[in-house]
């Protein structure tokens, strides 16, 4: 049953995340997004966070000292009429399979390249995930303040490398010294730098793309250029296709520079019109859960765990998916069928204390955990079963092999590690030939948070042996054969029982494939 004062709620949800390369700008443009929201009241709050000399929490030195913060993983603030959710995805150091999971809880994503360097690695990573679940993607090319990469170079970027068409919204008049500003042809008007100057920064267009009033910059050939080009893109370029924004095929693209806040609020107005609002989520037997749905229900992105040994609870985050969430109601979790009293629930930075109390679908809820969950679990209310679809796994790509210090303590290392595993902190794999463990990761501090939580968990001291890079690549188990494993291309069996081969480097994986042609290789995304 539909809840009419629910959809209502719903329907203002915007939740997000942001994808860039480290260094693209993500902090910067988030902490514009906040000022405009009133979150913070002076750009530099979150950044001072993220180099930890803002607060001091009680979390482990790694947590301090990367800055990751329980409350910065959600930002919540209204603006504009709509409740907006970001969703922190951790890079530099601190990138690994959470940042991945976290893009499996929003309804679309904002894409921040540096518009000097273009798409980097990381970006494209995150991309492909995004395009998997092919929801709506916004880009923002950032740093204009500076001197740019061709503009038309960029958006031909967007097609040759990630395969998205990109659909201009406005078009840079120049950049670094000569920014003058941007030629505006979804708001039909221009926009200009001024930066000693911010009032009446924009000059109408007409219909046919000229401005409505005289003005020096026309007879300026940087103004020109741009005019130039942005009636070639009209003429020649991708029409505008909400129904190919919608699926991720095609990507509106903004201009502008978020350290001099040029540009972000334009980007964020078209990008809430166009932004969709939560849909509904598929279950393992193929049904849908409509977000307005009565029943509460939601699923476990990511786990958190708390690095100080004399807090030993971890944070479940919670994607609602339908109903509404009130603090201390009893759901169902669905894996084991338990009750659970959800009561103890962290609040995110929020510009009200009451948010999470009124928590709908587009929603991330913080709940603290002594060991009920994993990722992936389903919780709901109501006596109907939901359970959402499995999350993906991700094809790890640094490994370690792992073992005991201390070869008395087999027990506690074994349940450390399963229990570790089955919360999704790292993954397990073990070798044919020798029967040793190795772990796979996305990014190197899992392999830090999993060293420091057998430590401090389950009194296990654990010795990791680098093995580097490799790529995995899943076979079929009736091709298995033990005699194709060396040392090049390690055989290795997945938590369910899968085969699968750790390559050393493309070039192993070239040799390997000419010599078993018949054998196919897959990845996982
Ligand atoms: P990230 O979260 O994506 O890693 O990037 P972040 O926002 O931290 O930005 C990385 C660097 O790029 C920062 O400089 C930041 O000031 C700069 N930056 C971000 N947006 C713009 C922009 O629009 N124009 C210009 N010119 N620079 C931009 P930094 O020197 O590493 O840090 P800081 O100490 O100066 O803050």
């Amino acid at each position: 049953m539909s809840d009419v004062s629910l959809d209502k709620s719903v329907n203002k949800r915007r939740t997000f995340a942001i994808i860039s390369h480290p260094d693209a700008g993500k902090t910067t443009i988030t902490e514009q997004l906040l000022l405009f929201g009133g979150i913070i009241r002076q750009a530099g709050t979150v950044k001072a966070k993220k180099s930890g000399n803002f607060a001091k929490s009680d979390w482990m030195e790694i947590e301090k000292k990367r800055g990751i913060s329980v409350t910065s993983s959600v930002m919540q603030f209204d603006y504009a009429g709509k409740r907006i959710n970001i969703l922190d995805t951790p890079g530099h150091e601190d990138f690994s399979e959470d940042t991945y999971r976290t893009l499996m809880a929003v309804d679309s994503a904002v894409m921040v390249i540096d518009a000097a360097k273009g798409i980097e690695p990381q970006t494209k990573k995150l991309f492909k995930i995004c395009k998997m679940r092919g929801i709506p993607i916004f880009t923002f090319m950032n740093k204009l303040d500076r001197d740019s990469r061709d503009p038309m170079e960029l958006i031909s970027q967007l097609e040759d490398v990630l395969g998205i068409e990109g659909y201009p919204m406005n078009w840079p008049i120049g950049s670094g010294k000569v920014l003058r500003g941007l030629y505006d042809r979804y708001n039909k008007r221009v926009e200009l730098y001024r930066p000693e100057d911010k009032d009446n920064p924009y000059l109408p267009l007409d219909d046919e793309g000229n401005l409505k009033n005289d003005n020096p910059i026309t007879e300026d050939s940087v103004y020109q250029d741009a005019k130039e080009s942005m009636d070639l893109i009209t003429e020649a370029g991708n029409p505008f296709d909400i129904e190919k924004i919608k699926k991720g095929d095609q990507t509106p693209v903004f201009f502008g520079s978020a350290l001099v806040n040029f540009g972000v609020q334009t980007f964020l107005d078209a990008y809430l019109k166009f932004a969709p609002a939560p849909n509904v989520h598929e279950t393992q037997d193929d049904k849908t859960v409509k977000p307005d749905d009565e029943e509460f229900s939601g699923f476990v992105f990511k786990i958190q765990a708390n690095m100080n040994p004399r807090h030993r609870d971890r944070i479940a985050f919670v994607r609602v998916c339908s109903g509404k969430f009130n603090r201390g109601m009893d759901v169902t979790l669905e894996r084991n069928k338990k009750s659970l009293r959800l009561s103890n629930v962290t609040e995110f930075m929020a510009n009200t204390r009451e948010n999470v109390q009124n928590a709908v679908a587009g929603d991330i809820i913080g709940l603290y955990d002594t060991g009920n969950f994993q990722i992936g679990d389903t919780i709901y209310t109501g006596k109907q079963d939901i359970n959402f679809k499995k999350l993906p796994q991700f094809t790890p790509e640094l490994f370690v092999k792992v073992s005991a210090k201390n070869v008395m303590k087999q027990k506690s290392f074994h349940k450390g590690i399963n229990q570790l595993v089955q919360e999704g902190a790292v993954q397990l794999y073990t070798a044919y030939t020798t029967g040793d463990y190795i772990l796979g990761a996305v990014g190197q501090l899992q392999f830090e948070v999993f060293q420091f939580r057998m430590q401090n968990e389950y009194n296990s001291e654990v010795v990791m042996e680098t093995m580097g890079h490799k790529t995995a690549r899943w076979i079929n188990p009736e091709q298995l054969d033990e005699k194709m494993s060396s040392s090049r291309n390690i055989l290795v069996k997945d938590i369910h029982d899968e085969p699968l081969f750790l390559f050393e480097n493309a070039f192993a994986e070239r040799w390997f494939k000419d010599k078993y042609p018949d054998v196919e290789l897959t990845s996982k995304l």
